[in-house]
């Protein structure tokens, strides 16, 4: 390991044993040095899970949605017993990609030499293949992977060995369960690339400082959400923090037909970042997530999508005019947070960039850094 890749790891650890009150922000180098993001390429990004949509997004037997988790194309795709599985979209004659994007089949049939694959995965038809000596479809399938689900989101994992990850985000489906956020309804999902690095993005959703000033035209604009936000220990799998818009129902709010969440949780927003990279914004009217990965030191790819609960659709006066409304609000947040991460993205490249010290309301982003400096190093 190069010296410049080792000493930004000691660095992370020492921040990571001190006190919150004393933490400084990440070390710059860490967004572009080339030894830190092979490290995350294998580390993280081969062994955590993924978050690739939503179960609600692929509703129905043979609705599919495909993503590149960094160098491995993968699919998910609903079974007819209703369950979701994942596989590696790489056809097993010849590793030509075998789907894109989203959308339903009855058979995977490969764009190459039409091998053609049951959605379970197994090899049914291999045309002209009778005079190869030896050769059974049966002995071929699809290279299944790692597949969970949590609160209605579908997880991939590249390491056939993962831990559970329900058991590892048990103490976060008692904070945010009450939501039913798996019922919530799909309407708008988008892929970007931006040039950032994954961890600018995924800091940036979780900082609760920048809202007064650059979101003071959105999110910011009902007044200070600071005195409001409420930041938590969390555990190593997640961090989260959340928002009590009491003073303004109007921006947050659940609808009187939701009659299952209660208290403070029907005027709240949570923050949550499930390590490493898929934020959500929760509200009892709205449900907004990103799952984020790495192209490279500089640019990421974002999937990027919205929910809202049925009682909200059903209750507007028009449906199109209510997911209009969200769906404004959110590509101004992200019009006013992109130009900042990316340009945090370039800055810190130069060696006059320096570390600084944490506001209360940068916890998340503190435990984030402990999280990188857990899992970076080897063990
Ligand atoms: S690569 Fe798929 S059938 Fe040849
Ligand atoms: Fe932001």
């Amino acid at each position: 390991m190069r010296a410049a890749t080792e000493d930004i790891l000691l660095a992370l650890a020492e921040n990571a044993g001190r006190d919150f009150s004393s933490a400084q922000s990440l070390p710059p180098a860490i967004y572009h040095d080339a030894g830190i993001y092979n490290l995350e390429l294998e580390r993280i990004f081969r062994h955590e899970w993924i978050c690739v949509g939503r179960c609600a997004e692929i509703p129905e037997p043979g609705d599919y949605v495909c993503r590149d988790i960094i160098d491995s194309p993968v699919f998910a795709i609903r079974q007819r017993d209703q369950s979701v599985k994942a596989f590696a979209n790489i056809c097993a004659h010849r590793a030509a990609r075998l789907l894109t994007e989203s959308g339903n089949t009855s058979r995977i049939s490969c764009p190459y030499h039409s091998w053609t694959y049951e959605t379970d995965g197994q090899l049914i038809g291999a045309p002209f293949m009778q005079d190869t000596p030896g050769f059974s479809v049966g002995a071929h399938r699809l290279r299944e992977l790692a597949c969970d689900s949590w609160q209605g989101f579908i997880y991939v994992n590249l390491n056939p060995g993962a831990q559970s990850l329900s058991a590892r985000l048990k103490g976060l489906s008692e904070i945010v369960g009450d939501f039913r956020m798996q019922d919530y309804v799909p309407v708008f999902s988008r892929t970007e690339v931006w040039e950032t690095n994954w961890k600018c993005l995924v800091e940036n959703f979780m900082d609760a400082y920048h809202i007064h000033r650059v979101h003071k035209d959105s999110f910011g604009k009902h007044g200070s959400s600071e005195a409001q936000t409420e930041l938590f220990d969390g555990e190593d799998c997640y961090s989260y923090h959340f928002v009590q818009e009491d003073e303004a129902p109007k921006s947050v709010y659940a609808h009187p037909d939701n009659t299952w969440l209660s208290g403070d949780n029907r005027n709240r927003t949570y923050l949550i970042n499930v390590f490493p990279s898929h934020t959500i914004q929760l509200q009892p009217d709205m449900l907004w997530y990103l799952s984020i990965l790495p192209l490279g030191t500089e640019c990421v790819e974002i999937r990027w999508a919205v929910s809202i609960p049925a009682e909200i659709l059903d209750a507007a006066e028009g449906r199109d005019k209510c997911v209009e409304e969200v769906m404004n609000l959110l590509h101004q947040v992200n019009s006013e947070d992109r130009p900042v991460v990316e340009s945090v993205c370039r800055t810190t490249r130069s060696p006059e960039a320096a570390r600084g010290p944490l506001s209360a309301l940068e916890k998340n982003v503190w435990q984030f850094g402990r999280y990188l400096a857990r899992i970076l190093p080897a063990h």
